[in-house]
């Protein structure tokens, strides 16, 4: 295998789950002498690591590939080559299509395959044209991944747990693009967290679309839910924090929850889609819950762990939603308040039900929903930051800031905040007075390190 210095440049779209697969296929490409760059005209291998959960993201990607295309061009006339590869969820659901549109590409690449890279660029080397996998493969693309103790920047770093849905809510494709539900084993998991933790990490999120319904198989080979899965982590020794996202209303289970008032590396802060306030929407999306028994489970959140922040995902226009439907929306963000809430216009994915109906709305009607929705939320969150100020609240420090002397950290509810603090503390929790509040981070100053 040709192993002389090369150079990869990753650009990564969409969820978290991109940026660790984005991270791991680096690990995969550093034994073979690939390092990073930052900048694409001077790399050995573009990877385009796509998503393809809402809006012309093709489109989007395509119109990237035509730039990368003259990049591309541009270093043969220097006699270097570059290759490209169109990796994730794009490259799962379009395939064949994206070489037949945009030649210059050679590779395409599932989310279930990127641990076979050495391999497709192998296979490119040798037949001279596109290499294209979509396959999802029997064998267990996390196994043996990062197993060296490759430095991991930062302290706090995302973990896949999970990956996968089975719900097949009828407006989303990743039942399709990511294919179905799939745990790691619970001592790969931990192992790996180790891993981490040796290295700096000090804040883990565990990743998964539906991360709450982690169900691996323990040394044993039982099964053990997300519960337990957090009670092990926890007991690493530099593992300070815990987080999970994105989970399902339909998987907080009672231990889950019992978790958050037992467990204090959990942080207080839980990402729960609900999508819709409206009950005849949410069974037409195919949720499996209502409006009132998502707003049970986070009355009994708060009785476990009075202190915890919500945060959503809401989707205005779905098809056939009335203007009392979005009113029924705006109710129960009102009736939670929200600490922050990502909201989009539904869009019609190829292939999904929804996307079939012909009850559509009309996109001005869907712009002009998102922005009430949107204006309601950023309230909430205004007043949630607000609210901060005169608290004193344990902040996990990064890295440097802006400023000389300056440090950002991450507060409980993942607000930066600033401060001024000697580098030698990144790595700590310190307890920090919050004094300020800018539109999206607090600033303040500590008393002790922890
Ligand atoms: N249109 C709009 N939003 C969508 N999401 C998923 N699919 C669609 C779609 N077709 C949103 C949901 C989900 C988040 C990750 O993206 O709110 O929770
Ligand atoms: Fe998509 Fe629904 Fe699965 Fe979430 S639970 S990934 S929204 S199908």
């Amino acid at each position: 295998m040709d192993n002389a210095p090369k150079k990869v440049f990753v650009k990564t779209y969409g969820c978290q789950m991109n940026v660790y697969d984005s991270e791991r296929m680096r690990d995969v490409l550093a034994p073979l002498g690939y390092a990073e760059t930052g900048t694409p005209e001077e790399a050995d291998l573009v990877i385009l690591n796509t998503c393809h959960i809402r809006e012309k993201a093709a489109e989007k990607v395509y119109s990237e590939l035509g730039k990368i295309r003259r990049m591309k061009r541009d270093r043969a006339e220097q006699g270097a080559e570059m290759l490209i590869a169109v990796a994730g969820c794009v490259a799962q659901a379009e395939g064949e299509e994206i070489v037949r549109r945009a030649p210059a590409v050679d590779l395409v690449f599932g989310p279930q395959t990127y641990h076979r890279l050495p391999q497709l660029l192998a296979r490119r080397r040798e037949d001279r044209k596109a290499v294209v996998e979509t396959e999802f493969p029997a064998e267990d693309k996390f196994h043996g991944l990062g197993e060296e103790a490759l430095p991991r920047k930062g302290v706090a770093a995302f973990l896949t747990v999970q990956e996968g849905c089975d719900k097949f809510c009828s407006f989303c494709v990743v039942p399709y693009t990511r294919g179905s539900e799939f745990s790691r084993p619970v001592e790969q998991v931990l192992a790996e967290a180790r891993r981490m933790a040796a290295q700096g990490v000090r804040e883990l999120t565990l990743l998964g679309q539906n991360v709450n319904a982690y169900h691996g198989l323990d040394a044993r080979g039982r099964s053990m839910g997300l519960a337990g899965l957090v009670a092990e982590l926890s007991r690493i020794e530099g593992i300070e924090r815990l987080r999970y996202t994105t989970s399902h209303p339909r998987d907080m289970t009672e231990d889950l929850i019992a978790a958050h008032a037992e467990n204090r590396k959990l942080m207080p802060y839980l990402h729960l889609p609900v999508q819709s306030g409206s009950d005849s929407i949410l069974k037409a999306m195919n949720r499996g819950h209502t409006a009132e028994s998502y707003l049970r489970i986070i009355d009994r959140m708060r009785v476990a762990r009075p202190d915890i922040a919500l945060s959503g995902d809401f989707i205005v226009g779905f098809p056939g939603e009335t203007v009392s439907d979005f009113e029924s929306t705006l109710k129960l963000i009102k009736n939670v308040g929200y600490a922050s809430a990502y909201s989009f216009k539904y869009s019609p994915r190829p292939g999904t039900p929804a996307a079939e109906s012909d009850k559509q709305i009309s996109e001005s009607e869907k712009s002009a929903r998102l922005q009430d929705l949107q204006a309601l939320v950023h309230a909430q969150q205004t007043a949630f930051n607000a609210a901060m100020v005169g608290r004193t609240v344990p902040v996990l420090l990064e890295k440097p800031g802006r400023d000389p002397g300056q440090l950002v950290g991450r507060s409980p509810y993942l607000q930066s905040v600033h401060l001024q603090a000697s580098p030698t503390l990144i790595g700590t929790i310190v307890d920090t007075h919050i004094s300020g509040v800018g539109t999206n981070s607090l600033s303040g100053h500590y008393a002790n390190a922890v």
